[in-house]
């Protein structure tokens, strides 16, 4: 399905054609969204809610999502893996954020690393940058800040915030990131960053005016029976199909239907004969 996708191989996607990113938390997942023609495989904190059953993404830690990060990674996909950094792994000091960085690296086989925030965010990715681990950034709606926003809202709709966010792209994108998710953002800020910043931006629920596209893979494929943003399409719907699936077996189970014999093993006549005699008629 064509070479490894690099680092380079994204930047140079800026203006062309669209970049597809989906997350994933482990092994199926990844081989999943490779095979289905990924350039990007997020490992976001999403894990946290989607996987782990939290309320936000606050609660998942480092060592969870290097753990989650190394089963993608196992799967030797073919898109970029990305490993999200979890709060509080960049936030207490630039060493810290350098380090947490590489052990996402080193144990999660993680080949970039995404971090949430805008100016006040730039000595850690100089720093991680610096370590040569390339850097995703995020700006809008970042979840992790969900207890200083007062909720999950649409970010930058004032003009004040809207510029500031413009200053925030700028800042990212001169300092070196690679590529840039804009979330939950009004499209036209999307379009306007999008515009200013060489680095190609990657968008959910930004509108189309963005280089690239990002998605939770269990909000896309309905795996969960949570609301569902307004920006989010489902494709598929996995959780109902599950139930439907496993109540049929269980249904087949309880009536004798599973297993057939071609669901079962068989031994030689003489054997069978043998060990029936040893334990007598079946009882009724
Ligand atoms: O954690 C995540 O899933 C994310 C994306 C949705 C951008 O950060």
């Amino acid at each position: 399905m064509g070479d490894k996708v690099t680092v380079p191989a994204v930047r140079a996607r800026k203006g062309g054609a669209r970049l597809r990113m989906v997350t994933a938390y482990d092994n199926p997942t990844a081989r999943i969204a490779d095979k289905a023609g990924a350039d990007i495989i997020l490992v976001g904190d999403s894990l946290a809610n989607v996987v782990l059953g939290h309320p936000t993404t606050l609660q998942v830690t480092l060592d969870e999502m290097i753990h989650h990060c190394a089963a993608v990674a196992r799967a030797r996909p073919r898109p970029l893996v990305v490993g999200d950094m979890p709060w509080l792994s960049y936030h207490v000091s630039v060493e810290e954020a350098v380090r947490n960085a590489g052990r996402f690296v080193q144990e999660g086989g993680a080949e970039a690393v995404k971090l949430e925030g805008g100016r006040k965010r730039i000595p850690v990715i100089e720093a991680v940058l610096a370590a040569e681990i390339p850097v995703m950034g995020h700006l809008g709606l970042t979840p992790q800040s969900v207890n200083a926003m007062g909720g999950y809202r649409v970010q930058g709709k004032d003009l004040e915030t809207a510029r500031g966010l413009v200053e925030d792209a700028r800042a990212l994108d001169a300092a070196g990131v690679f590529c840039l998710v804009l979330e939950g953002v009004p499209s036209v800020l999307a379009e306007v960053i999008t515009r200013t910043v060489s680095a190609p931006t990657i968008g959910i629920g930004a509108g189309a005016a963005v280089d690239g596209q990002v998605l939770v893979f269990h909000d896309l494929l309905r795996f969960h029976e949570e609301r569902l943003p307004r920006f989010v399409r489902p494709y598929a719907h996995l959780f109902d199909d599950a139930v439907a699936a496993l109540a049929a077996w269980f249904a087949d189970v309880e009536s004798g239907a599973f297993p057939t014999a071609e669901e079962s093993y068989s031994a030689a006549e003489e054997v069978a004969q043998a060990l029936r005699s040893e334990v007598g008629p079946s009882g009724g």
